[in-house]
């Protein structure tokens, strides 16, 4: 991958809501990294990414969901991604 393949600086941070996810966003975005957080909200919060709001690109949805998978990872390649959802069907999308 090169970098007109893809956004170098974007990182996904899938369950960034949570409690772990959302200081993670906090600090890539103290690192000046773009970050798109991917999260259905079903143990996080909206309140954990308050503070970031309008500074992240935020997906709702399960990532256990192919179209909802796919959308986090376009319309370019995401060059790295943190994996913070706590869900028993990670081992699906690898
Ligand atoms: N908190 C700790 O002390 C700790 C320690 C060691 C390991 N871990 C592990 O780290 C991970 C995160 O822990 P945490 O404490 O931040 O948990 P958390 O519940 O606060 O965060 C998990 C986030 O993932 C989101 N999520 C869950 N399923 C999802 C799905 N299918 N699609 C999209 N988003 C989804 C939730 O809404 C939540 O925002 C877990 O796997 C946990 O087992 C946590």
């Amino acid at each position: 991958m090169n970098s007109e393949d893809a956004n170098m600086s974007l990182c996904l941070v899938t369950g960034g809501a949570g409690f772990i996810g959302s200081h993670i966003v906090r600090r890539l975005l103290e690192l000046g990294q773009d970050v798109r957080v991917l999260d259905n909200f079903s143990t996080g919060h909206r309140k954990n990414l308050t503070e970031v709001a309008g500074r992240i690109d935020l997906i709702e949805g399960d990532i256990c969901d192919m179209p909802t998978a796919q959308r986090a990872g376009s319309p370019k390649p995401i060059p790295s991604a943190l994996w913070c959802a706590n869900t028993k069907y990670q081992g699906m999308l690898y």
